[in-house]
Parts: structure tokens; sequence; C-alpha cells
């Protein structure tokens, strides 16, 4: 048990994803923060652009590892939700642009974070741990 565990946390590409996961949510309270910042809140809007940059270049990271090990359709189901969640960061942006409040802000920001906390916590992770049995 220990020893996966070892294998796993040395494993390059893991770890690289994790530590995207990682920053993903550092996005998230950065543009939390910006609500209360009223001087200043252009700024959730640049932070939510650099996060969907950042999300679009991981999803295609993510999906290159996923293909390596697992049976096209499961990856396909897989990318299927990152489309979604795309939807979800541009809809965001698109509610920012429209109406730049810190009510907006808040209401944008705790859904990404409801949407991110269930993909990485529960897709992702089931989606990990299929790649990690399939390298066994
Ligand atoms: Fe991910
Ligand atoms: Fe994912």
């Amino acid at each position: 048990m220990k020893q996966v565990k070892l294998d796993v946390e040395n494993d390059a590409g893991i770890k690289y994803i994790n530590e995207d996961h990682k920053a993903i949510f550092n996005y998230i309270e950065k543009l939390q923060n910006t609500a209360v910042m009223p001087q200043n809140y252009e700024y959730a809007i640049v932070i939510l652009e650099q996060f969907i940059t950042f999300f679009l270049e991981h999803t295609i990271k993510e999906e290159q590892l996923l293909r390596q090990y697992l049976p096209k359709e499961i990856v396909d189901e897989h990318a299927l939700l990152h489309q979604r969640e795309l939807q979800y960061l541009d809809e965001g942006l698109k509610t920012l642009k429209t109406n730049l409040s810190s009510r907006n802000i808040q209401i944008v920001a705790l859904q990404l974070e409801q949407e991110f906390k269930n993909h990485i916590y529960r897709y992702d992770k089931n989606i990990m741990q299929k790649l990690i049995d399939a390298k066994k």
C-alpha cells in the first residue's frame, strides 16, 4: 500500500496534474478576494481570463496523459466534462463583463468553486485512480 502511494507521488505526470489542481483553487481564491476590492473589480476579469487560459492548457495535458493508458470512451467522456467546465468559465466571464459588481464576482466565484470541487475531487480523483490502476 505504502509502495503504491510512493510510486504515484513519484509519477511526474500525475504530480504535475495535482499541482495544476492546486493552482485552479488559487485562481478561484484570488477571484473571491477581488470581490472586496471596489477600486479593483477590473482585476476580477483579468484573473478569470488567466484562469480560463490555464484551465484550457490543463485539460489538454490531463487528456493527453489519460489517453496514454485509458480507453478512448472513458477519456472522451471526461473531455466532455472539461467542455462543460469551460462553458461555466465563459459564462462567468460574460456575467462579469456585463455587470461587474462585488455581488456578481462573489456569485461567479462561488459557482466555480462548487463546480471545480466537484470536478477535481470527484471526477478527476476517480479517473486518476483508473489511470493508476491501468499503469500497474
Ligand atoms: Fe483536472
Ligand atoms: Fe478533469
